[in-house]
């Protein structure tokens, strides 16, 4: 059976190096790069998932590329669920996520809880049909940023399966193994396979 190859609809570079991780080979991914596409792609909705399918949406409808999109928020309890699917713009247009976070912990100080989820929604559309997968990962949001790695709210989100750590202090590997993003892509693979039989 050949290879089957998507396009992932993201300008975000960390997000296309950990599904390439995720997947380890088993799908070709291309780049909006690779693909030539070099503009924004909107993302108007309300929802995460309705996000994700404009996305893919926006993608498979110019190029005919079977396609896959994610979308991710970080919902915070003692926030009511913010920043939720406004996490990319928490502190303004702009994609700062140094920014994002000091605003994050500026709102939390104080707070009796610092439960947090990370939520991803992925859509894919492939041939005529679309699929949703979605992955969960719960936590804590730390006092202050720690470790290099990862992007995003990475340096002040510690999952409950970490050992303590920030994901940003985590081997890609690690994060990949509990993340939210890890759980999505995993079972976007394992639908994959189910259409090799
Ligand atoms: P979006 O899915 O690109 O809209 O991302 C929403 C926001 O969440 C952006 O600020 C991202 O940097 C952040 N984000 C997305 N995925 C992750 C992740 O795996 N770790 C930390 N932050 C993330």
């Amino acid at each position: 059976m050949a290879k089957k190859v998507l396009v992932m609809a993201t300008n975000n570079s960390h997000k296309l190096k950990e599904l390439r991780e995720i997947v380890d080979g088993e799908v070709e991914i291309l780049s909006l790069q690779d693909i030539n596409f070099h503009d924004d792609i909107p993302e108007t909705c309300d929802t995460l998932e309705g996000n994700a399918l404009q996305k893919a949406r926006w993608i498979k409808d110019r190029y005919g590329y079977d396609c896959l999109a994610d979308d991710t928020g970080l919902m915070v309890d003692a926030l009511n669920g913010a920043p939720g699917v406004y996490s990319a713009r928490y502190a303004g247009e702009g994609h700062d996520s140094a920014a994002n976070t000091r605003k994050l912990l500026a709102n939390l100080e104080g707070a009796d809880s610092r439960r947090a989820h990370f939520s991803t929604y992925i859509a894919l559309l492939i041939d005529n049909d679309c699929h949703i997968f979605e992955g969960r990962v719960d936590g804590e949001i730390s006092l202050q940023p720690t470790g290099e790695g990862g992007f995003g709210y990475d340096p002040v989100f510690v999952p409950d399966e970490g050992g303590g750590k920030s994901f940003a202090e985590m081997s890609g590997e690690d994060k990949n193994l509990i993340s939210h993003r890890g759980r999505a892509v995993r079972k976007l693979v394992e639908f994959l396979h189910t259409l090799d039989r």
